[in-house]
Order: C-alpha cells, then sequence, then structure tokens
C-alpha cells in the first residue's frame, strides 16, 4: 500500500479499504469493551494493547501466555460506539483534530516502572496510531525501557505512520520498530503459533 502523499489520498484510500471489508466479510464488530488489568508484577514484562473488534486481544494474549507478561488493556472513558461506522467516523474526528481521549486505566508511574519491556499492541487506525495510544505514550515516562510493536491492520502491512509516531512520543525508550509483528486483521485468528514464534525470535534477541 502507498504510503501518504495527501490527507485526501490517505483518506479515500482507508474508505476503500473499509469498503473492501464490508463487501466481503461483513462488518467487523465490537468485542466487549471492558478493561482488563493483571498486573502481578512478578515478571519485568508488560503486554499492553488496545482493541476494537478482538484482533489485538487474541494476539495480546498469546504474547502473554508465551512471556509470562503481565496484561493491561487501553480504554477510555468514553467507549467507542458498537456500531462500526459511527466507530470509524469517531476516530476521524480524533485523528484529524488531534484529540487525545481520556482513558479509563487505572497504571501509576510506579507501576510501570517495574516493567523493563513493554509489547505495545494496536490495530492501525487511518493509518496511524488510534489517538488513545496517544494518550497513552505521552501519559508515562518510558525512559529506559525497551518497547516492542505488534499490530493488525487491513491493508496497512507497514503499519503506516504508526511506528514514527511511536519513536516519535517515546524518544527516551528503545523502540524496536525492525521487529514488530504486522498481521492482517482477518487472518489473525489463524496467527497463534505465528506469534508466539515471534515472540521466542524476539525475546532471545532482548
Ligand atoms: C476506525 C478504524 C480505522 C481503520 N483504519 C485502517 C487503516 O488506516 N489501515 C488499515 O490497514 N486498516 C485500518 N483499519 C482496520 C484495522 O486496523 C483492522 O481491522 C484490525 O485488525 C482491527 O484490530 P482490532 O480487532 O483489535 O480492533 C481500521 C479499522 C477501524 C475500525
Amino acid at each position: 500500500m502507498k504510503k501518504r502523499n495527501s490527507i485526501g489520498a490517505k483518506i479515500a484510500s482507508v474508505l476503500a479499504a473499509c469498503v473492501m471489508l464490508a463487501g466481503c466479510a461483513g462488518k467487523p464488530k465490537r468485542v466487549d469493551p471492558k478493561g482488563e488489568e493483571n498486573l502481578q508484577n512478578q515478571t519485568n514484562v508488560l503486554v499492553v494493547y488496545f482493541s476494537w473488534s478482538g484482533n489485538l486481544q487474541k494476539m495480546a494474549h498469546w504474547i502473554s501466555e508465551e512471556t509470562g507478561g503481565d496484561i493491561l488493556r487501553v480504554t477510555t472513558k468514553e467507549e467507542y460506539p458498537e456500531n462500526y461506522d459511527d466507530t470509524v467516523n469517531r476516530a476521524k474526528e480524533e485523528v484529524n483534530n488531534g484529540i487525545r481521549p481520556e482513558l479509563n486505566i487505572d497504571l501509576t508511574q510506579e507501576q510501570l516502572d517495574k516493567y523493563d519491556v513493554i509489547y505495545f499492541g494496536f490495530p492501525v487506525w487511518w493509518y496511524d496510531l488510534p489517538m488513545p495510544m496517544w494518550t497513552f505514550l505521552e501519559s508515562y515516562d518510558f525512559s529506559g525501557k525497551t518497547v516492542i510493536p505488534f499490530f493488525s491492520h487491513e491493508g496497512s502491512s507497514d503499519g503506516a505512520g504508526s511506528l514514527p509516531t511511536i519513536t516519535r512520543l517515546i524518544p527516551n525508550a528503545t523502540v524496536r520498530t525492525e521487529d514488530a509483528l504486522s498481521i492482517r486483521g482477518k487472518k489473525v485468528k489463524n496467527s497463534e503459533d505465528e506469534t508466539k514464534e515471534w515472540v521466542r525470535k524476539v525475546s532471545a534477541e532482548s
């Protein structure tokens, strides 16, 4: 997929992807929007994720199983709509206006400081990180931590603007963009082995 040329081209091609999605497989459905926070602190690994239709939730759980890492789902005070089109429109409004949605998580900086390695999962939204993940990265100090991105998409297989955004927002962390895991949305359900294999590879290199 072409990288961004202009905002117009960008929006047109995402809309084409969304129309394609709707035509091929029916519109994605929201999974239960409730948060998830299991911070036992018995490990130096944290798996943080954002997910609307459940793909990142699956990937995050496989990564947590493989690493033994704690897990945190990033959710927002104002839930995203159940309806797909309404969610696409809200996300567009947020990205166009640089809105940082307020988060519904309890994580403190002190808790975060117990982790050295953070697996950071998100769907590509409007060719970038979903805005709640901007809020998340801007809310904490990630100095000295290693951040390993994993994401899902429906065409933006290189993550489009998302990986540069992470690096820009947390310049004091080591962000392993070269090692990021990218899986197409509709393939996620059959990707447990691929995901766990990726974890073994990246954790061996840590
Ligand atoms: C609001 C919204 C915007 C999206 N924008 C893009 C995009 O720019 N590029 C892309 O490849 N996929 C895009 N997608 C598709 C998602 O990245 C993909 O379906 C992903 O697997 C969803 O993960 P989830 O099930 O964890 O929410 C978008 C989906 C939504 C809901």
